[in-house]
């Protein structure tokens, strides 16, 4: 398994260039299902989870290729569709193969995609998905570890869905579902996240009719066929904000580009409680500075337009640097505090009551072998070695290459020392 090797204290000087949002791509990629003709996708990163998304639209009969478009990074060419199925091999290492799940459904009238079990940060169920496709008819059984949905005479009709709780995935599936059933969707309690946006705008380019997208109340009026489109997916606002603390947490001067700051709203405004200067220096560009002394600032994760709960770990490395107490309440998911014990073992001071944990700040952090628990929690861990004392070690980053494209060489290219060391296996 590979490590990371990071030699704290360096403050991050320069620019660095934000890529495309891989909660963007991913259900753009599964989009494709719902046409026979090309679905040309820029932007994309290049990251685990997008090839783990390739290699199961593949799987499904897709004709998948890199750069063959003009300047596409993805073409992807559902023509026909053999296997209406994501298997275990492919679900179990990315939850986000639920996503094919609605377009398969409505394209093909039966899909079939093994279960997602549990994750380390909690156990994610995916009943608010089913429970919304079987108000648009699917007949749903799980048996031997998969979902079996079927839609009576091959169709999806549409219904009145009020999502119990926001869900982005579960309103991106039912977004690409209703686009291709039989008559109007109403989504309410939608999720408002600028990637449940960027689709709607690849699913019109395709020729779906769909309004209210930004609100929590989106309509769908179904049509029969969709065509092929050409899209740039949305600048990653998680990679962002996670340069933004590497830049304040090191005492840095750190310039973003491509990256889109009406995006970053509530970690701009959580990072200015902190001290954190932070300026919009051109229309896709945002600079970051740190003062000396950093503030406790206290957060609860919400869904957008609140705090990602994809930026609490970061947040939690700044918050080990930042004078006081900072609370921190985590109320998206049930078990995202695993980075918080790797940070105590570098000497955080740190407290965990249930959904909430209470960082008292600043510790002198030492280096130390951390484990990488998730994908944001890696990014938090990273972030804390940018800043501690000697070396720390970050094992399992096998969990940041689902999610950031080139961290270690973006980080370099800053003035990090950070390197990968190779192992022999995963
Ligand atoms: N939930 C249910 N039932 C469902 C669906 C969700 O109870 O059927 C619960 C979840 O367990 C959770 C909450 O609802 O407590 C919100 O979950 P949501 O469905 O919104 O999460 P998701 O769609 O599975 C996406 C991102 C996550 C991000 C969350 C929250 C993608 C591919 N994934 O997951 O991203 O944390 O929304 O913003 O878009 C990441 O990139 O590291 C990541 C985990």
């Amino acid at each position: 398994m590979d490590k990371f090797l990071i030699k704290g204290g360096q403050p991050l000087q320069g620019t660095v260039a934000i890529s495309g949002a891989k909660n963007s791509a991913l259900p753009a990629m599964a989009a494709s299902l719902l046409t026979a003709e090309p679905v040309a996708l820029h932007n994309i990163p290049r990251v685990r989870d997008i090839i783990t998304m390739a290699k199961l639209l593949a799987f499904m009969g897709a004709h998948v290729s890199v750069d063959a478009c003009p300047a596409a990074d993805y073409c992807i060419s559902a023509k026909t569709i053999s296997h209406a199925e994501a298997p275990y091999e492919l679900v179990k290492t990315m939850r986000a193969s639920i996503l094919t799940l609605g377009p398969a459904l409505a394209r093909l009238g039966i899909a079939r995609v093994s279960l997602p079990g549990g994750c380390a940060i909690g156990a994610r169920p995916v009943d608010l998905h089913l429970n919304a496709l079987e108000k648009m008819g699917a007949e749903i059984h799980t048996a031997h570890g998969f979902i079996e949905a079927k839609a009576p005479r091959g169709r999806l009709q549409g219904g009145r869905i009020k999502f119990e709780k926001i869900t982005v995935t579960g309103t991106e599936n039912i977004l690409m579902a209703a686009a291709l059933a039989d008559g109007e969707t109403l989504i309410e309690n939608a999720a408002r996240e600028p990637e449940i946006t960027d689709l709607v705008v690849l699913l019109r380019k395709m020729g779906a009719k769909i309004s209210g997208d930004g609100s929590a109340t989106l309509r769908v009026e179904g049509v029969q066929t969709l065509r092929g489109a050409d899209h740039t997916v949305i600048p990653d606002r998680i990679e962002a904000g996670t340069f933004l603390v590497a830049g304040a947490i090191t005492g840095g001067d750190l310039t973003l580009l491509n990256c889109e700051p009406e995006h970053l709203g509530a970690t701009i405004d959580l990072l200015r409680k902190a001290g954190v200067v932070t300026e919009t220096t051109g229309p896709n560009r945002v600079r970051v500075r740190a003062p000396r002394k950093l503030n406790a600032a206290d957060v609860t994760t919400l869904e957008y337009p609140g705090f990602a709960t994809d930026m609490q770990a970061q947040y939690m490395a700044l918050a080990t640097q930042a004078e006081g107490y900072s609370t921190i309440n985590e109320t998206i998911f049930e078990n995202r505090f695993l980075h918080a014990s790797e940070m105590m073992r570098m000497g955080a001071n740190i407290s965990i009551d249930g959904h909430r944990a209470l960082v008292h700040g600043p510790s002198a952090l030492s280096g130390s072998t951390v484990q990488a628990s998730d994908l944001r929690a890696s990014a938090g861990l990273v972030l804390a070695g940018l800043v501690a004392s000697g070396e720390t070690i970050v094992e399992r980053v096998y969990h940041i290459d689902r999610g950031y494209e080139r961290i270690v060489e973006k980080l370099r290219a800053v003035g990090a020392a950070i390197a990968r060391v190779h192992g022999q296996s995963q």
